[in-house]
């Protein structure tokens, strides 16, 4: 999506030519609180994949933890890919027709229900997040194939019930059949006292046998550089809680793990990668930009230090 797509600009400036975006900057007639005077972890990780939809708080604390982590971007971008990637083995390999993603992050292309459809024209998507910016793009989310459909659902992570009793899921997908539940990069802004497993298991329970889930987490298992980069987002209010290779394995309880298992993400399954999301850019990967630079790095020259953040599919016999 392109910034002038974007229901921020029906209102004038795009964020990023809005350098002095003011505190409480609303969306017109949306009603919308962006609160652009703080980091969001969605903006944060916009800016790291190379988007425009950050504002100058997210860009600071984003570049503070470049500054700790210079690998950032390259591990924003495998685990994209790797939703990508798992995306494309459940439609097509695992027959699932049926996806819930929360965390969904502002829609960048391309975006889950894109990559389904283009799989299973059919394939039905409800998009979740708790990030007004992610509402305010979600005609982006919600631009199905005729024969699909998809639907948003403006909600937070730990109100399981509210995701879960919500009209546009059961509107939009048959909890009678398997569903695909994504839960990419989004634990780890949940500590421990908000009860990750718990809702984990709530969210779990409630699906069909034959079912998967999705997840990614951040890890400082290989590089200690991640403690920094935990800091830095908890100094900027963001809760942020890294999580060993057992403490993310947790969360599979009672789901059959899918070949090969949790790895970290750039060795799950990278053969089902889309040559043209690793494609080099026009300027091969060597030009100025850093996110394209990012990019441009196979999966094979990575290695677990630089990309630090687990990921697994779980089957739920
Ligand atoms: C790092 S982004 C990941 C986006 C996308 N899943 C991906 O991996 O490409 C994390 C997303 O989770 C959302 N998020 C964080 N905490 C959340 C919560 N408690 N409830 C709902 N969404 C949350 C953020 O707003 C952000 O859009």
């Amino acid at each position: 999506m392109t910034g002038s797509e974007s229901v921020l600009n029906t209102v004038g400036e795009g964020p990023e030519e809005s350098g002095g975006a003011r505190a409480g900057q609303t969306l017109e007639g949306a009603g919308l609180d962006l609160k652009v005077d703080v980091p969001h972890p969605a903006r944060m990780y916009d800016y790291f994949l190379g988007g425009k939809d950050n504002f100058p708080a997210d860009r600071k604390t984003a570049e503070q933890v470049i500054g700790v982590f210079p690998n950032s971007r390259i591990v924003v971008r495998q685990n994209r890919t790797f939703m990508t990637r798992t995306t494309r083995y459940l439609a097509a390999e695992a027959g699932v027709r049926q996806f819930l993603d929360i965390g969904t992050g502002i829609p960048t292309s391309p975006n889950l229900h894109e990559v389904a459809q283009s799989v299973v024209p059919e394939a039905r998507i409800v998009y979740t997040d708790n990030d007004p910016i992610v509402l305010a793009h979600a005609r982006a989310l919600l631009a199905s194939t005729p024969q699909g459909r998809t639907a948003y659902i403006d909600a937070d992570l730990r109100d399981t019930q509210r995701i879960l009793t919500a009209a546009e899921l059961h509107e939009t997908l048959d909890l009678t059949r398997p569903v695909a539940l994504s839960l990419i990069a989004i634990f780890h802004f949940i500590p421990d006292g908000d009860d990750p497993y718990g809702i984990m298991r709530h969210l779990v329970d409630l699906l069909p046998s034959g079912s998967y889930v999705s997840l990614t987490h951040l890890t400082a298992d290989f590089d200690p550089a991640m403690r920094e980069v935990e800091r830095a987002y908890l100094a900027s209010g963001v809760p942020m809680h890294l999580r060993t290779r057992a403490q993310v394995e947790r969360f599979f309880e009672g789901l059959d793990l899918v070949e090969p298992g949790l790895q970290v993400v750039h060795r799950w399954r990278p053969e089902l990668t889309d040559p043209a999301e690793t494609a080099q850019d026009p300027d091969g990967g060597a030009g100025p930009d850093p996110a394209a630079r990012a990019k441009a790095i196979p999966a094979s020259e990575l290695t677990d230090a630089q990309v630090s953040i687990y990921g697994a599919v779980g089957y739920k016999p």
